[in-house]
């Protein structure tokens, strides 16, 4: 019997869709007290697994599984200096025995910034900086002949933030994961689950997931960078995408129309941008830590706390039970990059680390 939900109520996927075991689920849910409301409980995707938790495990599971099972030996993805996705795909590929070159573009300072530069480079990872898009697309084509060359085969590409059909739908099995929780008297199904969207991966994979599962769920995503990375187009068509390729691994798997009822996208924590914290993310995370004692930080999951935060002091979800999905890796990175010196990095990333970090990263 298959310890991935998915596989369970579709058995046939199996085969379509390999896996790399990289995470250890089902992750746990429990109840968060001491918050205005009553029924709030989180998803602790925290700890996908011991070594590097958070979402991105999950859609490196079969990704990385598709990339072992076509013998690639190098991939190639982007993100921005700090990327999570770009850290995340560096480690997960290194247990796999591939390399990672990460191609990432400047972004807001912040000490996270940082830690993730340096875990990378000491997970192995050949990291570029790049001014923009252009110079990006010009950096990729010369690391893919390069990989040709070394490799013998092509490089596998994987998009920003993991968010292909096939990343979204590792949170279509997140989602009969937690229907199965549900089931188990874990915890009431939920009315409403609040998760950050960056590239939508996350939050698109659990719409799907929540409407073929039976759920009743409405998906609240709250929105932490700017289109295309998240825009209500870029839900449908990866909505879309992601459900052909299910329906494609195995028939049975029911086509779902987009279900607009479902899906909330909430703009009002984005703040003035990427990455850029605000008054209220840097609250969230402290009543997170206060409360719950929770890990949550301040470009990602502060801003989807502080929404549902915002929403239980208004009483817009009274009587409701609400999940808020932890995407951010729970284990602490500090002991890990302590006395690396940033100056083994490519100059370009040296400025995150002689230049001050954003007023509110204190
Ligand atoms: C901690 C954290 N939470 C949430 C997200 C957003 O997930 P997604 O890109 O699937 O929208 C990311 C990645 O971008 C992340 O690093």
């Amino acid at each position: 019997m298959s310890n991935y939900a998915l596989f369970r109520s579709f058995p046939a996927m199996s085969d379509a869709l390999p896996r790399a075991v990289l995470a250890e689920l089902p992750t746990p849910v429990e109840k968060l007290d001491g918050l205005a409301a009553d029924n709030v409980y989180v998803k602790r995707d925290d700890q996908t697994a011991p070594y590097y938790g958070g979402n991105k495990v999950r859609k490196l599971e079969l990704l990385l599984g598709r990339a072992e099972a076509d013998g690639v030996k190098t991939v190639i993805t982007f993100g921005a200096a700090g990327s999570n996705h770009a850290l995340a795909t560096a480690i997960c590929a290194r247990r796999l025995g591939m390399d990672c070159v990460s191609m990432l573009v400047p972004q807001v300072n912040a000490r996270s910034v940082r830690r993730n530069l340096l875990m990378g480079m000491k997970s192995g990872a050949e990291l570029h900086h790049y001014g923009g898009r252009r110079g990006v697309a010009l950096g990729l084509i010369r690391v893919q002949i390069k990989r040709r060359l070394r490799d013998g085969r092509a490089p596998m590409i994987i998009p920003p933030g993991g968010s292909s059909a096939l990343g979204a739908a590792a949170f279509v099995n997140a989602a009969f994961e937690l229907k199965e929780q549900a089931d188990a008297g874990l915890l009431p199904q939920p009315d409403c689950i609040y998760a950050a969207s960056g590239t939508m991966g996350t939050v698109v994979g659990l719409l799907l997931g929540v409407c073929a599962a039976g759920l009743p769920t409405r998906i609240v995503a709250v929105r932490v960078t700017s289109p295309p990375y998240t825009s209500p187009e870029k839900a449908r068509k990866l909505f879309a995408e992601t459900n052909a390729l299910l329906c494609a691994a195995d028939p049975a798997f029911p086509r779902v129309p987009f279900p607009e009822d479902r899906f909330e996208l909430r703009d009002d924590f984005l703040g003035p941008g990427y990455a850029v914290y605000t008054p209220e993310s840097v609250a969230a995370v402290q009543r997170a830590r206060d409360c719950a004692g929770l890990r949550l930080e301040g470009t990602y999951t502060g801003k989807a706390f502080a929404a549902l935060l915002a929403d239980a002091a208004s009483g817009a979800i009274r009587d409701r039970t609400a999940l808020f999905w932890n995407t951010y890796n729970g284990r602490d990175l500090a002991p890990e990059v302590e006395g690396l010196d940033y100056r083994a990095l490519p100059g370009a990333f040296h400025r995150y680390f002689e230049e001050p970090v954003q007023p509110l990263d204190t």
